[in-house]
């Protein structure tokens, strides 16, 4: 299929051979699959829906790159159809959107199971990209797509209108779905939700799939596909990993976004067997943490004060609480400590035995990798399982006021219980 781009250069086509060999390379590293995906990333523009990225520096700078214009259109061409992020808003110093690695777009659009005559709804519209790839392999009449931030849609509007393209989309909060043209038989999100919200499932014909980023806590979680069997939603999170930014309820605004909490002081000393970084090496067993720890710990990094490099894993609650795990093994008192790590916890919440007892559980079921979890939703709640619906570790309900995931009991007997 042939698409209209606007541009007035002589290279007009000169991003047609950088659109095939992203193509190919995808098919060659066996992330797509189906010769329509390919067709598509081959003849989609993304420098025209994406005409200006960003970029982060070390010291958080953002700066800008043309894709159409400028010194080198060619080295610009290259980095938007490559596998690169697109950073394409940033508000108040933060990314507020961008278009998504196309490899895992392709993989979550092949997940779906995309077949011919189907409506598939997208939440999160952002730059249009791929809406403009479900346009290419449906049509525009079957592609629904929201994002909460109206300034994003209306240019994506445009943007898609240019190249021929003419989805329905609208500006909303896509949490309640886009109840106007429902039913779909897919529903797609590319930003991230603690839970698959339930009017996604009323939306859904019977048996229809919904694939998103479910993340019970800040890098906690992964990608799940759930099917709809009457009335409930019922699936397992994907192989690999991936993480989209949070959902937000309302556009973003520009201004302060981290409180600032009390620190407790007083820190008490032990050493640790567990992973300091567990959300970057051991993120099955960081999602367990997630249900234990308390809502709003924020994670990150302690510096060293010459070089400013990561010296230690470093959490820290509201309520004040911190604990800081060295990275280095080394940094405990004998030399042959081996694994061991130097911990320091300080507050009212031990947080860094929460994860260790989250580490200790995902150690004793055998390690399980993403694919042993799964998730059962219904419109009351949305269970967090290993293995089997039965084997219950998480509880997240629905209803307002209690949006917040907890730990279930293990059944006396699992192999969780066992720990
Ligand atoms: C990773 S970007 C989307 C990428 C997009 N699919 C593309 O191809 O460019 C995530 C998008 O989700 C949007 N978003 C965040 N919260 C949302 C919400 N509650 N409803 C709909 N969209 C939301 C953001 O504004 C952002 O544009």
């Amino acid at each position: 299929m042939t698409r209209r781009v606007s541009t007035t250069t002589d290279q007009a086509d000169a991003w047609r051979g950088h659109a095939r060999h992203l193509a190919e390379q995808l098919v060659a590293t066996g992330d797509i699959h189906d010769p329509r995906w390919a067709a598509a990333i081959a003849e989609t523009p993304r420098h025209h829906l994406v005409p200006i990225s960003y970029r982060q520096d070390p010291a958080g700078a953002w700066a800008a790159d043309e894709h159409s214009s400028g010194d080198d259109v060619s080295a610009a061409l290259a980095r938007v159809y490559s596998t690169a992020t697109l950073v394409s808003a940033v508000r108040g110093g933060e990314a507020v959107s961008s278009s998504t690695k196309p490899d895992l777009m392709v993989r979550m659009l092949e997940a779906l199971e995309i077949q011919d005559g189907m409506r598939v709804l997208e939440i999160g519209t952002g730059t249009g990209y791929n809406a403009a790839l479900l346009c290419h392999r449906l049509s525009d009449q079957q592609v629904f797509s929201v994002d909460v931030e109206p300034e994003l849609v209306a240019t994506a509007r445009e943007r898609l209108a240019a190249i021929d393209l003419r989805p329905r989309l609208a500006a909303r909060d896509g949490q309640t779905g886009c109840p106007d043209h429902a039913p779909y038989d897919r529903i797609i999100a590319t930003c991230s939700l603690p839970a698959i919200p339930w009017a996604w499932a009323e939306q859904l014909q019977p048996e229809g799939l919904v694939l998103a980023d479910v993340k019970l806590g800040p890098g906690a979680g992964n990608l799940a596909v759930l099917r709809r069997d009457g009335h409930q939603l019922r699936g397992r999170f994907t192989t690999r990993w991936a993480g989209f930014m949070a959902a937000r309820t309302a556009p973003a605004v520009p201004g302060p976004r981290y409180a600032v909490t009390p620190v407790a002081a007083g820190a008490s000393q032990r050493e640790t067997t567990a992973p300091p970084q567990p959300w970057a090496t051991h993120r099955e067993a960081w999602m367990l943490a997630a249900l234990r720890l308390p809502a709003g710990t924020v994670h990150g990094y302690a510096l060293g004060p010459d070089n400013r490099a990561p010296r230690a894993g470093r959490l820290s609650a509201p309520d004040g609480s911190w604990c800081e795990v060295a990275l280095d093994p080394r940094e405990v008192s004998e030399p042959e400590a081996g694994s061991r790590r130097r911990l320091q916890e300080a507050g009212p919440t031990a947080l860094w035995t929460l994860v260790e007892d989250a580490y200790r559980t995902w150690r004793a079921a055998g390690q399980p990798a993403w694919e042993r979890f799964g998730l059962t939703a219904t419109a009351e709640q949305t269970l967090l399982w290993l293995d089997q619906p039965g084997n219950a570790l998480g509880r997240y309900q629905h209803r307002a006021g209690k949006r917040r995931w907890e730990p279930v009991r293990p059944p006396a007997g699992s192999d969780i219980a066992r720990t």
